[in-house]
């Protein structure tokens, strides 16, 4: 023990390194040894936590929020679903956000476009339109909506009952490289240029019109229409062919380039068929998945979420999940950013977990 007045050879050696430490903060300097001391690099840190929004539980509450604000006042009338690892951040998982959305009878949500790319899934309802740079598509349950980035759109109900959907961006990811613009069309509604769902009748089905490009990298189909893609499953599912983990599952492709639907997002429909039980599986993007028919549950490390139609769970990148279906069989929509990871080469998966 140091005598009285002395410090001994460790305090001293303490007090020059903490000396160090406030001397080079201030030439804003880190010491790389200390702020990795302890971290574990030797895997993502995979921050998301697993998390599940009921429908039941946010339906109602998305039709208060319809009593209480009007679409155009609000712009966008959406419930966020906030991870609750990320609290007040506004993001489902690191790098994507999550929202639900109303929209009622009679409503319009402004036009306007930004960097960010948005994806809709429709959860409910009949009637309501979404403008994509001049052309309309009406949205039924099921369907998944491209709107690529920097392209103006809209929405409108002109049905008579509330339409609802989940929005996915790629807003956290294009706020980190902070690289976002947006801006108002002049009027709440863009200028219809083209008759109702033409894109998805051409590009959907595989065809392009001479000379046409791709005028964005995200894919021109628009509308990826439930009423095509659920009996592609069941074509899959009576071919027999099935992935352990996955069920039946079938990519949403660029028709042009056999890419993803968006440059940075990846979005799937699968299904599960009835009593299906998965294996084990994970991947280093994390998937924010809705529940578009069925019911079942899936179970990520020791938690387990049950969900049925309309419900949208999240799982957390390298989390080793499995996916169970009830007798009812499901159908899961789900979205990642699975094509950013693969476009810088990042992405793995793992079958062994
Ligand atoms: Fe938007």
């Amino acid at each position: 023990m140091a005598a009285e007045g002395l410090s001994a050879p460790g305090d001293a050696a303490d007090d020059r390194q903490a000396a160090f430490h406030r001397r080079i903060g201030a030439k804003h300097l880190a010491a790389l040894w200390v702020a990795r001391r302890g971290v574990d690099l030797s895997k993502p840190a995979a921050p998301t936590a697993p998390a599940l929004w009921r429908f039941a539980e946010m339906r109602p509450e998305i039709m208060t929020a319809g009593a209480l604000i009007r679409a155009e006042d609000a712009f966008r009338r959406v419930l966020v679903l906030e991870n609750p690892a990320f609290a007040g951040e506004l993001r489902a998982t690191n790098t994507l956000y999550a929202g639900l959305q109303l929209v009622l009878p009679g409503e319009i949500a402004p036009c306007h476009r930004h960097t960010q790319t948005a994806l809709r899934f429709v959860i409910e309802g009949e009637g309501a339109y979404s403008t994509v740079d001049g052309e309309r598509t009406r949205l039924h349950p099921g369907d998944f909506v491209v709107t690529p980035q920097w392209s103006w759109h809209d929405h409108v109900n002109e049905g008579a009952g509330p339409v609802i959907w989940l929005d996915v961006l790629d807003t956290p990811l294009v706020g980190f490289l902070d690289t976002v613009f947006r801006e108002s069309w002049t009027a709440p509604l863009y200028p219809v240029r083209r008759p109702d769902d033409t894109a998805p009748a051409l590009y959907g089905a595989g065809l392009v019109p001479e000379g046409a490009g791709p005028a964005h990298d995200a894919s021109p189909v628009v509308n990826y229409r439930y009423a095509t893609a659920r009996p592609a499953l069941a074509r899959l599912a009576a071919a027999g062919d099935i992935d352990p983990c996955h069920g039946h599952r079938l990519r949403y492709a660029h028709p042009m380039t056999g890419g993803y639907a968006t440059p940075t997002m990846a979005a799937f429909l699968q299904a599960l068929p009835a009593g299906f039980r998965g294996a084990l599986y994970r991947s280093t993007d994390a998937q924010i998945v809705c529940v578009a028919d069925g019911s079942g549950r899936t179970t990520i490390g020791s938690r387990t979420f049950d969900w049925t139609r309309g419900d949208v769970f999240v799982i957390p990148g390298w989390h080793a999940y499995a996916h169970a279906a009830d007798e009812t069989g499901a159908v899961l929509f789900s979205v990642s950013d699975r094509a950013a990871q693969e476009a810088l080469g990042l992405w793995r998966e793992d079958r062994t977990a």
